[in-house]
């Protein structure tokens, strides 16, 4: 694991079990927002034409303690939660048990970024995903193109992967206009961006957000440019030290050409 997953890790690890009672609100929204969007994301789920009777698996990486996998669920036979901190998954196994999901829905301890892949995570059961999804984590991550190679592979073709992650704000400093048309190359060029606060998470956080472009780039990069689509979500992210300047939201879809 490297210096920064580490510090993720533990960072996280805190707050596991407290994670979902205090960003509730957030975190229902979230969840709202992504079942409302369940047909534009993929067209494969236990009620649709293409998933009816079918063994239908989706990967959610990063998945803390499980609430998007929770939503989606009802519509799926099969999902496997990832995630680098302990606490965060055996949060995720016990919020599954006590959903009765427990037979649906399993968590293991995985980091997907690290340099050696890991014998047990090559099985079966942990590959060829009808969907992946990353909420809320993509920014937490040091290598966020690496990342989505790598959930990529865990595809299968025709697949789609669905990310949730905050939108990078646009540099408001009119001394600097000159360097707008830089903008969609994200983290390297973060002069033409506003630098988001994240407060006493700084030291966790891999990407100040994205924007629309830099995302569609890191799907196109990993052969997952397929359909790609984008959209803005409406609520925001607005608690804690966000308050001061609610962070805008935004939704992806592309799929494993
Ligand atoms: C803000 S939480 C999001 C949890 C959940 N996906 C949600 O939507 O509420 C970020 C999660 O990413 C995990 N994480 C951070 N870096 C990671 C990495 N490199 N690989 C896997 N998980 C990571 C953290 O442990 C944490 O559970």
């Amino acid at each position: 694991m490297s210096d920064f997953t580490e510090k993720n890790r533990q960072y996280f690890d805190k707050m596991a079990t407290t994670y979902i009672d205090e960003f509730k609100e957030f975190v229902d929204a979230n969840s709202r927002e992504v079942l409302n969007r369940r047909a534009w994301i993929s067209d494969t789920w236990t009620d649709t034409e293409s998933g009816k009777g079918k063994v239908i698996k989706m990967l959610e990486y990063a998945c803390g303690p499980g609430p998007i996998s929770m939503a989606l669920a009802p519509f799926l036979t099969k999902i496997v939660g990832m995630d680098v901190s302990d606490g965060m998954v055996s949060e995720f196994n016990r919020n599954a048990q006590e959903a009765g999901l427990g037979a649906k829905m399993t968590g293991v301890k995985a980091d997907l970024l690290a340099e050696t892949g890991s014998e047990e995570l090559s099985a079966a059961e942990y590959n060829n995903f009808d969907l992946v999804v990353v909420s809320m984590a993509l920014h937490h991550f040091e290598t966020p193109e690496l990342a989505l190679v790598r959930l990529g592979e865990r595809l299968k073709k025709g697949g789609a992967l669905m990310v949730l992650d905050i939108l990078a704000q646009g540099y408001h400093d009119h001394h600097h206009h000159h360097h707008h048309h830089d903008e969609h190359h994200g983290e390297h060029h973060d002069s033409t961006h506003q630098k988001l606060d994240f407060g006493e998470a700084e030291h966790t956080i891999g990407s100040h957000g994205f924007t629309l472009e830099r995302i569609q780039q890191l799907y196109e990069n990993a052969g997952l440019g397929l359909n790609f689509q984008s959209e803005l979500l409406e609520h925001k992210m607005a608690f804690k030290i966000h308050e001061k300047l609610p962070k805008t939201l935004f939704l992806a879809r592309g799929q494993r050409c």
